[in-house]
């Protein structure tokens, strides 16, 4: 009957009302406006309705009252649905909250979209405790929700002080591509299609372009997808990840880490001096602790003894052996017992990728550093590269590489060598750490890992 009711109160339009979006909610103050955006709280008392209004921007509490309250729209209003306001924003008196302490006093409002309610209703399609594999069908759900957003805002707050940093450090953006037909990190975790009758793959890593890059740009960076087939469903592992790599010219080892060093903490203080994602960070990541400098160095074979020291044995069950792969595990309990950013270098040769400088004077390690941060393990893998042309075709055999494919790579040592190196850095690793996500699938819009391509 109250419905029915309901269904004769009509609202009189109102035409005025400066269009906003939320973000710019509090210089609007005290002014008539109109917001759109979707119903992201609702409750109702004493014949109000409060909504959390929502629009991607930020949040606004919505008051309808009056005749506003009495729609049959107002009566059956549900999570998820747009609607449209006109009415000012008002401070709120002492003792009540909302977000930015204002709320928007409704003159006039509509419904554009409904969303189901019942069974179909938002929440139930994005409950808490969901299944991980439900939970990744409902990806375009659940990135509505605060921590999410949260994390994808922080993400996108990252790319852009990632960028300044390069661009202070001099370092110019370039856009390699993704199909290829050379490999970088071992042909285990290939993607191979079918490139017009021809073997291709998508790329592991925008490395050897980066290099190439050098005589004619200087230091580089690029912010590309690698793609890895990796047949291990960990925490720290995507199919597809974004990968921010830089390659620099005429440097030593000493300088690459110090590079490294700048970079990340450069980055991070950019993010911190921008008060929404600084607030964001506290919520996600209320431990969060800013990198102290110089880093902890650490030598793989010190590691190799620590782990010993330690008790911390390899998958197999076994005491570390000079020569052995850290594996994630392993790697994960000696990072989290330091607890501090880590440069792990001087890995041996035959773990590693085929391009990498050796240590002058120790040939079977090589000028390698990995960047462990607690939580996490690894975010960063780096090295110096083989600047000599006949040291790189031995490293081709060695790693049964046929070098054909390779010639442009290798003319990069023969037209004007010079000594370089660069880093790999994973985006999402890096963002599992900064926001204390358990896994990296929570640093990506749409994470794909083995047997997972959708939505
Ligand atoms: O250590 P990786 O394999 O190094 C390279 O690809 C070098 N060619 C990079 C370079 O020197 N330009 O990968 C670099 C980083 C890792 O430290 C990790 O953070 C990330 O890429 N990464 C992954 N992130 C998510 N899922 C995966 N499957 C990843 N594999 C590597």
């Amino acid at each position: 009957q109250r419905l029915e009711a309901a269904k004769a109160v009509v609202l009189p339009a109102v035409d005025g009302g400066k269009k906003i979006k939320i973000r710019s909610a509090i210089g609007s103050r005290d002014q008539q406006v109109r917001v759109s955006g979707w119903v992201h709280r609702l409750r109702s008392q004493k014949g109000l309705i409060f909504i959390i209004l929502r629009d991607g921007t930020g949040y606004l509490q919505v008051v309808l009252g009056g005749d506003c309250a009495k729609t049959y729209d107002a009566l059956t209003l549900t999570l998820e649905s747009t609607i449209e306001v006109v009415g000012t924003i008002k401070a709120l008196p002492e003792g009540k909250s909302a977000p930015d302490n204002h709320e928007l006093a409704a003159d006039w409002w509509r419904c554009i979209g409904k969303a189901p309610g019942g069974d179909e209703a938002f929440l139930n399609r994005v409950a808490e405790g969901t299944e991980m594999s439900k939970l990744a069908d409902s990806r375009h759900l659940v990135i509505r929700g605060e921590t999410a957003s949260s994390v994808l805002k922080v993400r996108a707050a990252v790319l852009r002080a990632f960028r300044a940093e390069f661009d202070a450090l001099g370092l110019l953006e370039v856009t390699p591509p993704c199909m290829v037909q050379t490999q970088v990190e071992g042909g285990s975790t290939l993607f191979k299609f079918d490139y017009y009758g021809q073997e291709a793959y998508l790329t592991q890593s925008s490395q050897l372009y980066l290099e190439t890059c050098l005589p004619s740009l200087g230091d580089v960076f690029c912010v590309q997808e690698s793609f890895r087939a990796e047949k291990s469903h960990t925490r720290r592992h995507l199919s597809e990840y974004t990968h921010l790599e830089a390659e620099l010219g005429f440097l030593t080892f000493e300088d690459l880490l110090a590079h490294l060093e700048q970079i990340i903490c450069g980055t991070l203080e950019r993010v911190l001096a921008d008060p929404a994602s600084a607030s964001m960070i506290k919520q996600l990541n209320p431990d969060f602790a800013f990198p102290s400098r110089p880093f902890r160095r650490m030598d793989y074979k010190e590691a190799i003894k620590w782990l010993n020291e330690h008790s911390i044995l390899t998958d197999e069950g076994k005491e570390h052996v000079v020569g052995d792969d850290i594996a994630e595990a392993a790697e994960r309990r000696m990072t989290d017992a330091l607890n501090v950013p880590i440069f792990l270098t001087g890995f041996p040769r035959e773990i590693k990728s085929f391009y990498m400088k050796r240590v002058p004077g120790d040939e079977h390690f090589t000028e390698s550093v990995d960047v462990l941060m607690p939580g996490v393990g690894e975010i960063v893998g780096g090295s110096m590269r083989m600047s000599d042309p006949d040291e790189l075709l031995q490293a081709y055999k060695n790693e049964g590489i046929d070098a054909k494919p390779y010639h442009w790579y290798t003319d990069q040592r023969k037209y004007g060598t010079c000594e370089h190196g660069g880093y790999g850095l994973g985006v999402e690793r890096f963002l599992a750490w900064l926001t204390n996500r358990y896994t990296v699938r929570e640093a990506s819009l749409y994470p794909r890992w083995t047997g997972r391509c959708t939505p």
